[in-house]
């Protein structure tokens, strides 16, 4: 039996015998004595063997790193001098009695003492996951999901299982499908979230529903996104919009006091067009104090057609964000970001800087001072609110290359220049658009199921690119945490809104008829949201990526080098499926499925 966790071993264990599991962190010979740190899920303890006990020490010389073995032996007080502050069981060893090797490790595939290759990491997943600091994240994710189970169940949210063999459920990615044996020809679609079946229970009468579940997206891959991730999913009957932000709101707060000791204050509201006019982002990253500033106005009658055409334009933006200290950028810099900017659409990025404010137009440098004169350079500072040493990034386009052009650049040399303040920037977006229009379609912003706020389904019919939702995001330092709305429970409204988004009725019929049915039956007025889990610990414990607090993530291509799936199927289950692939099937398929 064990007696306790190898990281758990401290100065109350003294003169104790104890017995230990764990693997080989280290083995050290030190003159004669034999150092080895043994380590388990919650830490590392010293253990000591010296010659006394001949045969044991013969075997602790035989240790190599990662190891699985047991011990016995005695907690001594380290001697002074030896004493090791920042490690719980610093202030004492074991003195090694008995040695049990339970299992030996070849050399290992992982060099914990350096970087390894992400793929190499996920290849050898099981290695890399006993390293402290990703033992760490997934012991601290669990916390998380305990912490939120135990608020949820005490709010009255009942854990209810959904499918993952459905339909499609429309949130914007690619279905991954699972095709049917027993009808041919026919597939599933794994969910891209629990949304429909989660308004199904509401219409069920189960009142709170909440699900730590899996969703299925086949989407480009980035930092914060995977193809199969974790939503904290909820939904509420009789609750509106201001509702389920409050309840939501007190969870992610507790979470993060009982977590982190962080007090996240109340969350500012946001409406959508303000997040994008100042931050060109919706979701905006609060501690970054650099803003879009519009200075159309400023610049309409200026002799450069590169300013004075989207100036005077309704459907153009000329923006400007201010930087502090930018003055000392280089010339290589400012191309760079010329550079970046151009991967939005921008043609260029002019630039100003304030070398010495009080100097007039001797004082500021950029080569469009010519155009802009001293009069309109005085307003533009004066705008920006402008300090010696600052500059001035401009972007002059239509409104939709300025606004994401210069939100990314915003981010980016924010980062760069490091001028984040603070540690946690919470905000609520909310007021989003209905649709957005693109290619003179309309699509849904959230997702067909969510409700227009104070319309009638002939006001939206009418005028539906000016309608707003019932929508609400919750951002946190620039992340999307989640997102949620208030739903449409009256048919007549569903069906405006997928008339408006192209689906007609039969496509309707066939992709949502079950909804559709559903809203007949005295369906309640229900409104709920979903967090993303795995951006949540991600930002919870600094993770650079998603991947980072998932234990067996998909590498960016969406593969798993672990298991190298996705493989190829064999003959036999092909035909058995009724599918035959257009690729070649590989001759050894049969072997790898
Ligand atoms: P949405 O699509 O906004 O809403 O998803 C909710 C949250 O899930 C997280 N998320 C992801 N995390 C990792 N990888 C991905 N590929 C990924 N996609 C989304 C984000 C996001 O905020 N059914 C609605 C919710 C609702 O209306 O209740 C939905 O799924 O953090
Ligand atoms: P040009 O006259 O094209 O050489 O441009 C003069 C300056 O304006 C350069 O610094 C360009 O990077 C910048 N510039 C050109 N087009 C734009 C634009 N659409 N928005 C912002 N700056 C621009």
């Amino acid at each position: 039996m064990r007696t306790d966790y190898c990281g758990n071993i401290d100065e109350s264990y003294v003169g104790k015998e104890v017995s230990l599991y764990g693997w080989v962190n280290r083995r050290r010979d030190l003159g004669g004595v034999i150092f080895l740190d043994l380590r388990d899920r919650e830490g590392v303890v010293q253990v000591v063997y010296d010659p006394d006990l001949p045969e044991v020490f013969e075997k602790a010389n035989t240790l190599r790193q990662e190891f699985c073995v047991s011990i016995k032996g005695l907690v001594r007080a380290r001697p002074e001098g030896q004493v090791n502050k920042g490690m719980k069981t610093g202030g004492i060893e074991i003195l090694g009695k008995e040695l049990e090797i339970l299992s030996r490790a070849e050399p290992l595939p992982l060099d914990f003492n350096q970087e390894n290759s992400e793929e190499q990491r996920l290849r050898f997943r099981y290695l890399d996951l006993r390293r402290p600091e990703m033992a760490d994240r997934i012991k601290f994710r669990s916390k998380v999901t305990s912490a939120v189970r135990r608020f949820l169940d005490d709010n009255g949210f009942m854990d209810i299982e959904t499918p993952i063999l459905t339909k499609a459920t429309p949130e914007g990615a690619r279905d991954y499908l699972v095709p049917s044996r027993t009808h041919k020809g026919q597939f599933f679609a794994l969910p891209q979230s629990p949304q429909l079946f989660k308004q199904l229970l509401m219409m069920a009468g189960m009142d709170r529903y909440y699900q730590i579940v899996k969703c299925f997206r086949d989407e480009d891959l980035r930092a914060d996104r995977q193809p199969e991730f974790t939503q904290i999913d909820l939904e509420t009957t009789f609750l509106d919009a201001e509702g389920v932000m409050a309840i939501t709101e007190k969870m992610i707060r507790n979470l993060f006091m009982e977590m982190l000791n962080v007090d996240l204050g109340e969350f500012p509201r946001m409406p959508y067009s303000e997040a994008m006019r100042r931050f060109g982002s919706d979701k905006p990253d609060l501690r970054n104090p650099m803003e879009l500033v519009d200075v159309a106005d400023i610049l309409k009658e200026v002799d450069f057609k590169v300013f004075s055409g989207p100036a005077n334009d309704a459907e153009g933006r000329v923006a400007v964000i201010c930087v502090p200290g930018g003055a000392e950028l280089s010339r290589k810099q400012l191309d760079d970001y010329a550079k970046f900017v151009g991967i939005y659409g921008a043609k260029g990025l002019a630039w100003l800087k304030v070398n010495q404010i009080d100097n007039g137009i001797d004082g500021l440098q950029s080569p469009i001072l010519k155009f802009l004169g001293e009069e309109v350079a005085k307003a533009l500072l004066d705008r920006v609110n402008a300090k010696e040493g600052d500059l001035l990034l401009f972007g002059a386009d239509t409104w939709q290359i300025v606004t994401e052009a210069m939100g990314a650049l915003r981010l980016k040399v924010g980062e760069d220049l490091g001028l984040l303040q603070g540690d946690w920037k919470p905000l609520w977006v909310t007021d989003f658009p209905m649709f957005e229009m693109i290619d003179g379609n309309l699509y849904a912003l959230h997702h067909p199921f969510t409700s227009p706020r104070g319309l009638s389904p002939e006001e939206l019919a009418a005028n539906p690119k000016e309608a707003l939702s019932d929508a609400y995001d919750m951002v946190l330092n620039g992340v999307e945490l989640g997102g949620g709305s208030v739903r449409i429970h009256r048919q007549d409204m569903q069906a405006t809104v997928f008339s408006l988004l192209g689906i007609d009725e039969e496509e309707a019929k066939s992709k949502f008829g079950f909804l559709l049915d559903a809203l007949k039956y005295g369906a309640p007025p229900h409104a709920g949201l979903a967090f993303g889990l795995d951006r949540l610990v991600m930002l919870m414990t600094g993770a650079e990526s998603i991947r980072d607090v998932m234990a067996f993530p998909k590498t960016t291509t969406a593969a798993c080098p672990l298991t190298s799936a996705p493989g190829f199927a064999n003959p036999e289950q092909l035909q058995e499926l009724a599918i035959q692939t257009v690729v070649p099937v590989k001759e050894s398929s049969s072997e790898e499925a």
